[in-house]
């Protein structure tokens, strides 16, 4: 039986948790017999990791900056999302285009027209049909206040261009979120990143139970960092 790929993004403020759970939730889905492609942004090709080590480290106006980011995402598109959608997998990708509005759009205060512009361009004419401009079927959005995100990040890891700015930065980007769940509510589900590890992965697995994407509520994944 064909099954009809899924395409689903995470999203928070640096530190607020999402990554250490993709990873149970690859595990839960190939648990139920599906194909998973784990991916991220910037990045997922050869290209596009190229490009990210420029965006997070190299300083750049902010023009340039936004588009490397669709270069690489489209790239992403061609390359990895697109052809596993089509294999009928389910897509777990690490950001996608919420995150240029919140961080280029609300955090660095670039305009947020020209980004829907390019995001046109970016995402359109790579699905089978033409005019189709690919998104996310869902994207899962880890809501942490900033000075929490803030206390967790400390002394993790050297920061990039972006895990460097202060807390005023992640609360525009923050409300950048805030404000791109508000305009497309049914493909968002938001997530308390505030919770303890076991009381997240409840709401998050909860989600996917009750849009049929998973049958059973699973378990915290022992191994998850
Ligand atoms: P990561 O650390 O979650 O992999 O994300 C890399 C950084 O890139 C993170 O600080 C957010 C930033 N970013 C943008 O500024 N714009 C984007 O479109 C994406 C996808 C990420």
């Amino acid at each position: 039986m064909s099954r009809s790929g899924l395409f689903i993004s995470f999203e928070g403020i640096d530190g607020a948790g999402k990554s250490s759970h993709i990873d149970g939730l690859a595990q839960a889905f190939r648990a139920q017999g599906r194909n998973v492609t784990l991916s991220r942004e910037p990045g997922g090709t050869p290209l596009a990791e190229k490009l990210r080590e420029l965006v997070l480290n190299d300083p750049m106006d902010a023009l340039t900056e936004a588009l490397l980011i669709f270069a690489a995402r489209r790239d992403h598109l061609c390359q990895v999302i697109e052809p596993a959608l089509a294999r009928g997998d389910v897509v777990l990708c690490d950001r996608f285009t919420d995150a240029t509005f919140a961080y280029q759009g609300a955090g660095r205060g670039f305009d947020t027209n020209l980004l829907s512009i390019l995001e046109r361009m970016a995402q359109t004419g790579v699905a089978p049909e033409p005019d189709l401009m690919r998104e996310p079927d869902l994207t899962v959005w880890f809501d942490l206040a900033p000075e929490v995100a803030a206390e967790r990040l400390a002394g993790a890891r050297v920061p990039d261009r972006f895990e460097s700015q202060p807390v005023e930065f992640f609360r525009r980007v923050a409300q950048g979120y805030a404000d791109r769940a508000a305009a497309a509510p049914q493909r968002f589900a938001r997530i308390d990143a505030a919770q303890d590890r076991h009381r997240v992965w409840q709401q998050l697995t909860s989600v996917f139970v009750r849009k049929g994407w998973l049958s059973i509520m699973v378990p915290t994944p022992g191994a998850v960092a």
